[in-house]
């Protein structure tokens, strides 16, 4: 409108194509940009939606891009350092072949999808050592050291980890058995209604945490009652955080490749 003016005011003759060109410009183009502005917010608004029907997986890739591309084992080495001498939570396989008897069968207390989880006390601590059948990405160990910097009443602490031959966890040891045990009646007393409640918020609480209270979070993706240990005290610890990365990164990608345990997931995920 304002060039319509200027135009006309200056009392010059106007030709036909300079009307058109500031008709364009004064009516079509102001039309145009509001059109393309709700055409945007439409856009975002969309994006928004599928953002939040898809947050699992959506945080689960940016966190994963986060691990390989700028986490660099230098930054998590020195972020480590500022926390606890690195070494301490590094063991060497001749310390766990030690503690374990050379791994005996007597040490066995459990078998997962994983491998095989031995008892044993190092450094003067009870210990559950998890064997892992696979060895371990660069990305993995990365992220294996900012895991033994999580810690949370809740949560099975990671203590430390072993790479020689094969990928060995080091985990605090939980001397009551996992909540599968206690709800099928083998070998303990069936819980209470009090302690079931007890266990669930515990459970909760465990979750909670690593969802939205550390940095980088996780996302567990495998919880069943094979991953809820029961402590001295009957309060339960969520085991095997932070594991998925391993089957994730330098794997198939993340929509591809299924995590979990069959049984334990949605359905419509399988
Ligand atoms: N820190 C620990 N303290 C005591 N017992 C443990 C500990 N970690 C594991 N266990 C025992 O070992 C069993 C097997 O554990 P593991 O995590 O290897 O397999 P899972 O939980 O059955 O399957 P997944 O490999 O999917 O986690 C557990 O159910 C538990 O009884
Ligand atoms: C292995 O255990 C024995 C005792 O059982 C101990 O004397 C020895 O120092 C241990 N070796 C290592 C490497 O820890
Ligand atoms: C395992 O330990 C038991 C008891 O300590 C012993 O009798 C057995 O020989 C050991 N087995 C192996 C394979 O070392
Ligand atoms: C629970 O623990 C027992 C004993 O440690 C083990 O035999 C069993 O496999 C575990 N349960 C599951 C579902 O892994
Ligand atoms: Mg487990």
């Amino acid at each position: 409108m304002l060039i319509h003016i200027q135009l006309f005011g200056t009392g010059k003759k106007v030709s036909a194509g300079a009307i058109a060109g500031s008709v364009v410009a004064g009516v079509v183009a102001p039309v145009l940009g509001v059109l393309l502005f709700l055409f945007y917010r439409r856009r975002k608004a969309k994006q928004n939606a599928l953002r939040l029907g898809n947050l699992a997986t959506e945080t689960s890739t940016i966190l994963m891009q986060k691990v390989t591309s700028s986490t660099t084992q230098a930054d998590v080495a020195s972020l480590a350092a500022g926390i606890t001498v690195d070494k301490s939570v590094k063991f060497t396989y001749q310390e766990l072949f030690n503690a374990t008897e050379g791994f005996n069968i007597t040490h066995k207390i459990g078998q997962g999808g994983f491998g095989a989880v031995y008892y044993a006390e190092l450094v003067g601590e009870k210990a559950a050592i998890k064997k892992m059948d696979m060895q371990a990405t660069q990305e993995f160990l990365a992220e294996l050291k900012v895991l033994t910097h999580v810690h949370h009443l809740n949560l099975v602490r990671l203590i430390g980890y072993c790479t020689e031959s094969s990928l060995f966890l080091v985990y605090e040891f939980v001397e009551n058995g996992n909540l599968s045990q206690h709800l099928r009646g083998t070998g303990y007393e069936p819980l209470s209604w009090a302690e079931r409640v007890r266990i669930a918020l515990d459970s909760a609480r465990g979750l909670e945490y690593i969802h939205e209270h550390t940095v980088p979070v996780y996302i567990h993706r495998d919880i069943k009652s094979a991953n809820i240990l029961i402590d001295k005290n009957t309060r339960a610890k969520v085991a095997d955080f932070g594991l998925t990365k391993l089957t994730e990164v330098g794997g198939a990608s993340l929509q591809t490749r299924v995590v979990g345990t069959f049984g334990y997931m949605p359905p419509e995920y399988v």
